[in-house]
């Protein structure tokens, strides 16, 4: 079967070619695998040698954003063959710590544990892959496609899953949310505050483009600068990963706001920074800033259940390109018009 195989760091690597079938030991579903969804780790893992591959290897399957159709599966998995399936990124540390134990790996406290795809396991880029049943979500048959978008909406159902469970300290009635970054980690963050009935204003630095009317068609508003805020923010969901921004935005949140910090920043830009000033508006207005990666089964289960009742041709506008297996590099190469791009496994 076809795979698209890197070594970290060495984009010129980066191709498809003949690999074994997947092995028994990653599970006893088998999968077809239909799209994989690219995302910045996979563009850091391919050009600056972020992650690793399996123990023993130079190179390895790239991807973790999935999605398949099962084509066998164990009679009391709850799957069977036909199903639409996206499969699960984490894997708890071998000898497990106490979070990985209870099947938190997104909090694994040793960082022993490995991400398909990313972190010592060969992803989900090639035409078949195997899981065990626990690790294969499935997808709501009207999805089609679109179940690719699973992965990035695990992320940000843990993002507001986290935001939910710290909002318990006190009496809390958000209105505004602020998302800042319009890639697919925002649009997907503005989508789920929808669903919630909340007032979203999404900050993108583009104004042409796709992205500023789709959010006004999920009822949001687009802002190119943070002093065209309608409000001061309850809750903001960044995913930018713009250390300066996160800055800015924690000094002008309403009073007990929380902030999730979804964005992992691959630069080393420095500032100056206003710290005492942040700490004690931190302070004094009961102001949460956490940090949030990667998600727990529980996530997943809640991002399947938004994309099933999501609008189906608003999310067809966050899939802006489509590549061909064979030409999968290109998928790396990022173009200005981009949301999310997928590789279809089977073209
Ligand atoms: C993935 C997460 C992963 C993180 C760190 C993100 O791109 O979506 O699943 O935990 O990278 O490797």
């Amino acid at each position: 079967m076809k795979a698209c195989m890197v070594a970290p760091g060495d984009i010129s690597s980066a191709q498809v070619e003949e690999i074994d079938e997947p092995s028994l030991d990653d599970g006893d579903v088998l999968v077809e695998g239909l799209f994989v969804g690219v995302c910045g780790t996979d563009i850091e893992i391919s050009k600056e040698g972020y992650g690793q591959p399996p123990a023993g290897h130079k190179r390895m399957v790239l991807f973790h954003e999935s999605l398949g159709r099962v084509l066998e599966a164990p009679a009391d998995s709850g799957l069977a063959a036909g199903d639409l399936v996206a499969g699960v990124v984490r894997r708890p540390d071998p000898q497990p710590c106490g979070a990985c134990a209870q099947d938190q790996w997104d909090f694994c406290r040793n960082g022993q544990f490995t991400e398909r795809g990313i972190k010592g396991q060969d992803g989900y880029g090639s035409q078949r892959w195997r899981v065990a049943p626990k690790f294969a979500i499935k997808l709501d048959a009207s999805l089609g496609h679109l179940g690719v978008l699973l992965e990035p909406t695990s992320v940000v159902a843990k993002a507001w899953d986290q935001t939910d469970r710290i909002a318990q300290r006190a009496f809390w009635a958000p209105e505004h949310v602020l998302v800042t970054g319009a890639g697919p980690i925002g649009m997907l963050g503005a989508l789920l505050a929808r669903q919630r009935g909340l007032e979203v204003t999404v900050l993108d630095r583009v104004t042409e483009g796709a992205k500023p009317a789709m959010v006004r068609e999920l009822g949001a508003n687009y802002i190119t600068s943070l002093d065209d805020m309608p409000a001061p923010p309850d809750v903001v969901i960044e995913a930018t990963g713009i250390g300066a921004l996160v800055f800015d935005v924690i000094g002008r949140c309403a009073p007990n706001a929380i902030v999730c910090l979804t964005g992992i920043s691959s630069g080393t830009r420095g500032i100056e920074l206003a710290a005492d000033a942040i700490n004690k508006e931190m302070v004094l207005e009961n102001e949460v800033v956490f940090g949030s990666v990667n998600a727990g089964l529980r996530n997943y289960q809640q991002a399947a259940e938004a994309l099933a009742k999501a609008d189906k041709g608003w999310l067809e506008q966050v899939i802006t390109r489509r590549v061909p297996l064979d030409q999968w590099p290109t998928a790396l190469d990022r173009q200005p018009d981009d949301i999310k791009v997928v590789v279809d496994l089977q073209a």
